[in-house]
C-alpha cells in the first residue's frame, strides 16, 4: 500500500482520508482517453491544494489490495472526519469494501473519473456506492475537488458524524 504522504493542513483541521484502488497508480498511462492524462501523484497534489484550501487536512493512499482498502477505512473511523474513496474496480465487486463502508459512522463519498453508468453494463453494479453518502461521478480528477467540497459543506453543517447509507440517514435524523 503506497501512503502518498499528502498531507495539508494542521493537526486542528478535519482530516479525510483520500482512498484510491486498485490501477490508480498507474493513472497517466492507463486509458488516458477514459481517466485523463493526469498522473495520480498530479492528482494528489491538486488533491492536497484544493483541501489546504477547504481548511481540510488530506492523507492520500493508493492500495491495489482489498483488504488494504478494507483496513484503511476501517483505520479512518479513529482519525478521519470523511473518507474520499475511488474504489475503482472494486466497486462492481467488493461486499468486503461495502461491509466496511457500512460499518463506519463517517461519512464516506465515492468517487469516479468516469461515468460508470454510461460503461460496459458490468459496472452499472456499484455496491460500494449503495452504502457511500454520495457518488460522484464523470468529471475526471475534478470530480475529487467536488467530494471534497462536499465534505466541507457537510462538516460545516454539522453532520461529521453521519452514518453513511444509502437510506440518506444523517446526524439530524438523530441516527449515528
Ligand atoms: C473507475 C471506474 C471503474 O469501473 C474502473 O474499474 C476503474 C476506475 C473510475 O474512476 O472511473 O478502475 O473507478
Amino acid at each position: 500500500m503506497a501512503d502518498r504522504s499528502h498531507r495539508a493542513g494542521s493537526s486542528r483541521r478535519p482530516m479525510v482520508l483520500v482512498l484510491h484502488g486498485p490501477n490508480l497508480n498507474l493513472l497517466g498511462e492507463r486509458e488516458p482517453d477514459v481517466y485523463g492524462n493526469l498522473s495520480l501523484a498530479e492528482i494528489d497534489r491538486r488533491i492536497a491544494a484544493r483541501a489546504e484550501a477547504l481548511g481540510l487536512g488530506v492523507r492520500s493512499v493508493q492500495s491495489n489490495l482489498e483488504g488494504e482498502l478494507v483496513t484503511e477505512i476501517q483505520q479512518a473511523r479513529t482519525w478521519a472526519a470523511a473518507v474520499v474513496i475511488n474504489p475503482a474496480g472494486y466497486s462492481h465487486t467488493s461486499v468486503a469494501i461495502r461491509d466496511a463502508v457500512a460499518a463506519v459512522s463517517i461519512p464516506v463519498v465515492e468517487v469516479h473519473l468516469s461515468n460508470p453508468l454510461a460503461r460496459e453494463d458490468f459496472r452499472h453494479a456499484d455496491l460500494v456506492g449503495g452504502v457511500a453518502r454520495g457518488v460522484v461521478s464523470g468529471f475526471g480528477w475534478k470530480g475529487y475537488v467536488l467530494a471534497l467540497q462536499a465534505v466541507a459543506d457537510f462538516l460545516s453543517d454539522g453532520e461529521a458524524a453521519a452514518s453513511s447509507g444509502s437510506d440518506g440517514r444523517s446526524a439530524e435524523d438523530g441516527q449515528t
